[in-house]
């Protein structure tokens, strides 16, 4: 089984990240052949300053090998490194419905913050961008969080409409998944996913972000006026930092319960801080390690670019074969 995902360069990553991606892909190594993408193509449909760019691609993929994707056992490449991807984006784009691009809700936020006169048509076309990322590959499933997940299902019906058009090429994609963590939500705002975009001091924690940084933020985050300690979705605060809790440590919900019972939310924050700054030890640790010569990350992209192009012009081949170009 082929499972495929891609990730952003288009900011400092955070534990959201982490805790709604990058740390599942890492367990998913062991049960999957799997390739993961730095889609550099999709963080242009928005302007990216060029310096700021390369050290966030730079810095994403030094993350996911110090998270613990082993470059021996998966696949780790930058998408603009292979051009198969561009180039079946443009077929893809001659099969798909504009009003199918249309219902994505995710461009109908975006493009209403920036405005018709200024939203490229990248933005739109990024689905189909993402789909060509997914079927190049045969991918049997693609961990995403819940925002991507309209994406996928997307990308199963250009696949579904490729192969009813030109022969069974394509395998239709599941989405996976996480249960829990697959929204962690600001820490000074939980009514509001945690994103790259905002740069409020104290609304995400960074996976660079030191041991202060990270207690600042977790004792400053926003809680509520009540004093127990519980999972109850209608307290988002209390709720995304219990969340926390559960992803960092494993544990139960209940025993999480029991142990804060009758504790205050100040000795609960403090334990949980101390639980983030330990959890995330490990990994700064080994990104300090990786980043000593730059050209070692480099020379890692460069192997995993090699590893996936000729699979992915194997099925452009196809692709193209099918659809009658010569
Ligand atoms: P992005 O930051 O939008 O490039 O997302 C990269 C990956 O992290 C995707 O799989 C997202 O679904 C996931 N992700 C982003 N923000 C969060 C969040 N606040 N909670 C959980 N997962 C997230
Ligand atoms: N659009 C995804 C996101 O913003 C990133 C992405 C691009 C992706 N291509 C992909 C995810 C292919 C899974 C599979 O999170």
């Amino acid at each position: 089984m082929i499972l495929l995902s891609g990730i952003q360069p288009t900011g400092r990553l955070h534990i959201g990240n982490y805790l709604g991606a990058i740390k599942n892909w890492q367990e998913f190594q062991n049960k999957y052949t799997s390739i993961f993408c730095v889609v550099d193509y999709h963080a242009i449909t928005v302007y990216q300053d060029p310096k700021e760019l390369k050290q966030n691609i730079y810095e994403t993929t030094a993350l996911l090998f110090a998270a613990g994707i082993d470059p021996k056992q998966s696949t780790v490449f930058v998408q603009s490194h292979i051009s198969a991807h561009t180039e079946l984006t443009w077929i893809i784009n001659c099969i798909t419905p504009m009003g199918w691009l249309e219902r994505m809700t995710q461009f109908k936020d975006k493009s209403q913050k920036q405005g018709k006169e200024r939203v490229g048509v990248g933005l739109f076309d990024y689905p189909a961008l993402m789909a060509s990322d997914i079927l190049l590959y045969n991918t049997d499933v693609v961990p995403v969080g819940e925002d991507q997940k309209q994406h996928v299902e997307l990308t199963r019906d250009i696949a579904g409409r490729f192969n009813k058009l030109y022969g069974k090429i394509f395998k239709l994609p599941k989405a996976i998944i996480p249960e829990t963590g697959a929204r962690i939500m600001g820490l000074d705002d939980p009514d509001k996913k945690m994103s790259k975009s905002d740069e409020t001091y104290g609304h995400a924690i960074y996976l660079l972000d030191s041991p202060d940084d990270i207690r600042k933020k977790i004792m400053r985050a926003t809680t509520d006026s009540l004093k127990d300690i519980r999972f109850d979705k209608k307290r988002p605060g209390i709720y995304n930092l219990l969340t926390l809790y559960e992803r960092f440590t494993g544990d139960s919900r209940k025993a999480i319960e029991k142990r804060f019972q009758g504790k205050g939310y100040a000795e609960f924050k403090q334990e949980l801080a101390d639980i983030i700054v330990e959890g995330l030890r490990p990994l700064q640790n080994k990104y300090k390690e990786l980043t000593v010569d730059k050209s070692y990350i480099e020379s890692l992209l460069k192997q995993g670019a090699d590893k996936a192009r000729p699979l992915a012009e194997k099925t452009l081949q196809l692709v193209k074969n099918k659809m009658g170009l010569l």
